[in-house]
C-alpha cells in the first residue's frame, strides 16, 4: 500500500468519458454561414458533417463521407439540390438518399447515408443527434427570442473556439457553481438559485461587480446584474442578462452552445446580441452594444480559460456554499441514456437555493483589504 492510500487524502476520480454523444439539439452556427451555395464542413460527433442549402432554402446535414468509396463530400459541389461527391460524382439528397449516379444505369437499392434533421431557431442552425436514431423532437427546441434579429437588437456577434483535451460535460457544472462568479468573473453573487426540470436546467443569479477588478462583463463597481441562464437540452444555453450600470439598464442575450467533436474535444460557440437602448442616437447605441458584446465575450472567455486547463473530476469534494453539482450531473445523464432507461431522478423538478450570506461577508472583507493595499 502506498502512503497516500493509507492516509485519508482524497483522490480525484477522473471517471471515464461517455462512449456516446448526447441526444438532443446541437447548434452548428449561424444559419447565414451555410447559405452561400457551397458545401460546408463541420467536425462533430466523431465524424465530419457536410452542410449545404438547397434551392428551397432548406439547410441539409449529412455525414460528410460518401457511402460509395468514402469521398469527402465537403469538398464536393452542389448540383441542383444535391451534394455531388468530388470522387465519382454520386449525388446525395438532403433526405440521405443517393439520387443519381451520372455514369451508371441505375442507383443501387438502399443507397442511403446518414442524415440529420435540422431546424433554424433565432437565425441559428440546429441539428438533432440521437445514437438511438429517433426522429427529432421539435417540441424541445430552444425558444424563439422575440425581437432578436430585428432592428431592436444588434445582430449576433458570433464566435467559435476549438477546445481540446476535455469533454464537453465540463461546461455543464458551471450551472451550479456559485463561488466561481467571485473568483473567475470578479463579481459578488448575491443571490443564486437553480431549477432542473425535464430537459432544462436553469441558473438564476444576481451579482454586483467587484470594485477591485474591472475585467469582463460581471465586474466593475457600478454594475449590478440579473442573469437567467437555461440549458435547453445538453448543448444549448440561452443566458438572459440585465445589466444595471448606474441606473442605466441594458439587456444582453448570450448563447453558449457546443458540438462534441471527439471523446475529449468539442467546438464551443457563443453569440451575443444586445437590445439597443432607446432614446439615444445611433452612434451611442452602437458604442454601448459593442462595449457589452466585448465585455460579455471576455467574461465568457474567463470560463473558457478554466475549462481548458482543469481536469475531469467524477467525485468533486463540495462545501455547503457550492450548488447542487451532483443533482445537475444526474440531470445531464439523461442525454447519455437510452430513452427507455431514463430515470425520474434525471428529469424530476429539482430546486435549490444557495445561501450566499457567509461567502459575501468574507468576500467583501477581502475586497476591502485589496482596496486598502493599493
Ligand atoms: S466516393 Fe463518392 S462518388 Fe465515389
Ligand atoms: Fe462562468
Amino acid at each position: 500500500m502506498s502512503d497516500t492510500a493509507k492516509s485519508d487524502v482524497r483522490s480525484l476520480d477522473h471517471g471515464t468519458t461517455p462512449l456516446r454523444y448526447a441526444r438532443g439539439w446541437h447548434c452548428l452556427g449561424l444559419a447565414s454561414t451555410f447559405a452561400d451555395g457551397k458545401p460546408h464542413a463541420i467536425h462533430g460527433f466523431g465524424t465530419k458533417l457536410v452542410v449545404w442549402q438547397d434551392s428551397t432554402g432548406k439547410l441539409n446535414v449529412l455525414d460528410g463521407y460518401c457511402r460509395h468509396m468514402g469521398g469527402d463530400l465537403t469538398q464536393g459541389e452542389i448540383k441542383g439540390d444535391n451534394i455531388a461527391c468530388p470522387f465519382h460524382d454520386w449525388r446525395w439528397g438532403g433526405d440521405g438518399k443517393c439520387k443519381e449516379i451520372p455514369y451508371a444505369r441505375r442507383v443501387p437499392l438502399r443507397a442511403r447515408t446518414r442524415r440529420y434533421e435540422t431546424a433554424v431557431v433565432n437565425g441559428q442552425l440546429l441539428m438533432w443527434n440521437d445514437p438511438e436514431g429517433s426522429a427529432a423532437d421539435h417540441d424541445i427546441l430552444p425558444p424563439e427570442l422575440p425581437e432578436v434579429l430585428t432592428d431592436k437588437y444588434t445582430p449576433w456577434s458570433w464566435h467559435i473556439k476549438e477546445i481540446n483535451g476535455s469533454h464537453c460535460r465540463e461546461l455543464i457544472d458551471n450551472v451550479a457553481d456559485m463561488a466561481h462568479f467571485y473568483y473567475v468573473h470578479f463579481a459578488f453573487p448575491t443571490s443564486f438559485r437553480n431549477i432542473f426540470e425535464g430537459h432544462t436546467a436553469t441558473q438564476f443569479m444576481e451579482s454586483k461587480g467587484r470594485p477591485d477588478k474591472s475585467e469582463g462583463g460581471y465586474s466593475g463597481e457600478d454594475s449590478t446584474l440579473k442573469s437567467e441562464a437555461t440549458y435547453f437540452g445538453p448543448a444549448y444555453m440561452i443566458n438572459w442578462l440585465e445589466v444595471d450600470y448606474k441606473g442605466f439598464v441594458t439587456e444582453v442575450i448570450l448563447i453558449n452552445c457546443h458540438i462534441p467533436t471527439g471523446p475529449d474535444s468539442f467546438t464551443l460557440q457563443y453569440g451575443i446580441s444586445v437590445r439597443k437602448p432607446e432614446g439615444l442616437d445611433e452612434k451611442t447605441v452602437n458604442y454601448i452594444a459593442e462595449r457589452y458584446t466585448e465585455s460579455f465575450g471576455d467574461g465568457f472567455l474567463q470560463d473558457v480559460a478554466i475549462w481548458e486547463n482543469k481536469v475531469a473530476v467524477q467525485n468533486p469534494l463540495l462545501c455547503e456554499e457550492d450548488g447542487p453539482v451532483y443533482q445537475l450531473r444526474r440531470w445531464y445523464e439523461q442525454f447519455y441514456t437510452d430513452v427507455a432507461e431514463i430515470k425520474p431522478e434525471m428529469t424530476d423538478r429539482f430546486e435549490f437555493e444557495v445561501d450566499t450570506t457567509r461567502a459575501n461577508e468574507f468576500w467583501h472583507a477581502e475586497v476591502a483589504e485589496n482596496l486598502a493595499n493599493r
